[in-house]
C-alpha cells in the first residue's frame, strides 16, 4: 500500500510514538504537581515548549499548547474577535480558508461580526492590494493561510503582514497547518501575531497543536479552568502528545530543508506524469506552491469512484479535504478559483511524506492512467447506450 493522503494526516515517526510510549510511562506526574512526579512532568513541557519556540523563531511563553489546528484557529479567531470587539467587529479573511477558520467567522456572523471573504485568483492566490482595499477602520483581525490544504497554493501571508505592522491594532493571524516543515515562515519579520499549527500533519500525534501567540497580546481564552498554558488555554497538558509533538520538531529540524527539495522533485516527476494522461486536469497551479500537494480532476470521472480504483490498487488519496470528503457538494476552495462544478466534483489530492519515493510516483502514474482510461472508457460507452 502506497499512502499518498499526507495532507490528510501523517503516520507518526517511530521516534515519534517511541517518545509518546516513554512520557506516557514515566511523566505521568501532573505538571502542576509540586511532588517530584509533577516537577518531572513540568520539565518535560519546559522542554517541548523549548523546542517548538526555538523552530518557529520565538520565545517558549510564546507557545500555547493545544489539541491541534482547529482548536489553535478557533482560539486565534474567536478569541482576538471576543476581546477587541469594543474596537470593531469586522475580519478579514480569504474564500479559500480551512473549515477550522472559514465555519468560525461565519459562526461569528450571529454575534454580530462581519467578515470580508477575500476572492482569489486562478491559482488560489489572495492580493494584498485586495486585502488593502477591504481594511476599514473597525477590521481588528485579519486571517490568512499559509498554504492551501486542497490546492497546495501558498499565500503571500509575509507581504501581507509586514503591510499590516502599519496598524498595530490589527491583528493578524496565519493558519500554518499545512505550511509548517515544507514552507519556510519568519514569523516576527511577518509580523505575525496569531499562528496555528498541528502536529499530524507532519509525523506527530493528532490532537496536539500549537497558537504561537506573540508575547504582550492578550486574548479571549475560549476554554476556562485551572489557568494552564499562561491561563490562554486550560486543562491538564497533554504531555505524551506534547513530547510526541516535540520529538516530530526536532525531526523535522534533522531533516530541514533537503526534505522539501526531495518532496519538491517527487511533485515535480508527477506533475510531469498526470500531464502525460489524457483526460486529467491538474489543478495545482505550478508557481507559489508547496511541495506536497497535488489537485487534479478527472471530468466526467466520479472522485470517489476513480478513488477507490487506485486504492484497489494499492494507492490512498483523497477527495477534497478529509475534514469535508463526505459532503457531496463541490470544494468550496475548487469553485473559488473558478473551476467548474463537473471538473471540481471529480477532483483528487494527491498529498506526498516522507515515506514516498520515485518508484512509488513511478507506480502511482501507472496506476492512475489505467484507472482514468478505464473509467473514462465505461463511463463513453455508458453515454453512448444511453443516446442511443
Ligand atoms: C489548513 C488547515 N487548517 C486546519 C486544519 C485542522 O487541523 P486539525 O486536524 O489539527 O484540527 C487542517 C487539517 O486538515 C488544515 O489542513
Amino acid at each position: 500500500m502506497i499512502y499518498l493522503d499526507n495532507s490528510a494526516t501523517t503516520r507518526p515517526h517511530p521516534d515519534v510514538v517511541e517518545s509518546m510510549r516513554r512520557a506516557m510511562e514515566n511523566y505521568y506526574g501532573n505538571p502542576s504537581s509540586l511532588h517530584h512526579k509533577g516537577v518531572e512532568a513540568e520539565a518535560v513541557l519546559k522542554q517541548a515548549r523549548e523546542v517548538a519556540a526555538k523552530f518557529l523563531g520565538c520565545k517558549p511563553g510564546e507557545i500555547i499548547f493545544t489539541s491541534g489546528g482547529t482548536e489553535s484557529n478557533n482560539t486565534a479567531i474567536k478569541g482576538v474577535a471576543f476581546q477587541y470587539q469594543n474596537r470593531g467587529k469586522h475580519i478579514i479573511t480569504t474564500q479559500v480558508e480551512h473549515p477550522a477558520v472559514y465555519d468560525v467567522c461565519q459562526q461569528l456572523a450571529s454575534l454580530g461580526f462581519e467578515t470580508t471573504y477575500l476572492p482569489v485568483d486562478r491559482d488560489g492566490r489572495v492580493s494584498l492590494e485586495d486585502v488593502q482595499k477591504a481594511m476599514r477602520p473597525d477590521t481588528i483581525l485579519v486571517s490568512v493561510m499559509h498554504v492551501n490544504n486542497e490546492l497546495g497554493t501558498i499565500q503571500p501571508v509575509a507581504e501581507i503582514g509586514q503591510w499590516l505592522k502599519q496598524f498595530p491594532k490589527v491583528l493578524f493571524h496565519v493558519d500554518a497547518v499545512q505550511a509548517i516543515g515544507k514552507v519556510p515562515l519568519k514569523l516576527k519579520e511577518a509580523g505575525i501575531d496569531l499562528l496555528s499549527v498541528s502536529a499530524h500533519k507532519f509525523y506527530g500525534p493528532r490532537g496536539v497543536g500549537i497558537l504561537y501567540k506573540r508575547e504582550g497580546l492578550i486574548i479571549h481564552p475560549l476554554m476556562m479552568g485551572g489557568g494552564q498554558e499562561s491561563g490562554v488555554r486550560s486543562g491538564t497538558e497533554n504531555l505524551p502528545a506534547i513530547a510526541g509533538m516535540a520529538k516530530a520538531i526536532r525531526l523535522l529540524e534533522e531533516w530541514g530543508p533537503a526534505e522539501s527539495r526531495r518532496l519538491q522533485d517527487l511533485l515535480v516527476q508527477l506533475r510531469e506524469g498526470i500531464s502525460k494522461i489524457e483526460g486529467c486536469i491538474i489543478n495545482t497551479p505550478e508557481a507559489h506552491t508547496a511541495p506536497h500537494i497535488m489537485n487534479i480532476s478527472v471530468p466526467g470521472v466520479k472522485a470517489e469512484v476513480l478513488l477507490h480504483a487506485l486504492e484497489e490498487r494499492g494507492f490512498l488519496v483523497s477527495t477534497k479535504s478529509a475534514c469535508s470528503s463526505k459532503a457531496n457538494e463541490p470544494s468550496r476552495v475548487l469553485t473559488s478559483v473558478g473551476i467548474e462544478r463537473d471538473c471540481a466534483l471529480s477532483s483528487l489530492r494527491i498529498s506526498l511524506g516522507r515515506e514516498n519515493k520515485a518508484e512509488d510516483i513511478k507506480r502511482f502514474l501507472e496506476a492512475l492512467t489505467v484507472c482514468v482510461g478505464t473509467l473514462r472508457s465505461q463511463m463513453k460507452s455508458k453515454t453512448k447506450s444511453v443516446t442511443r
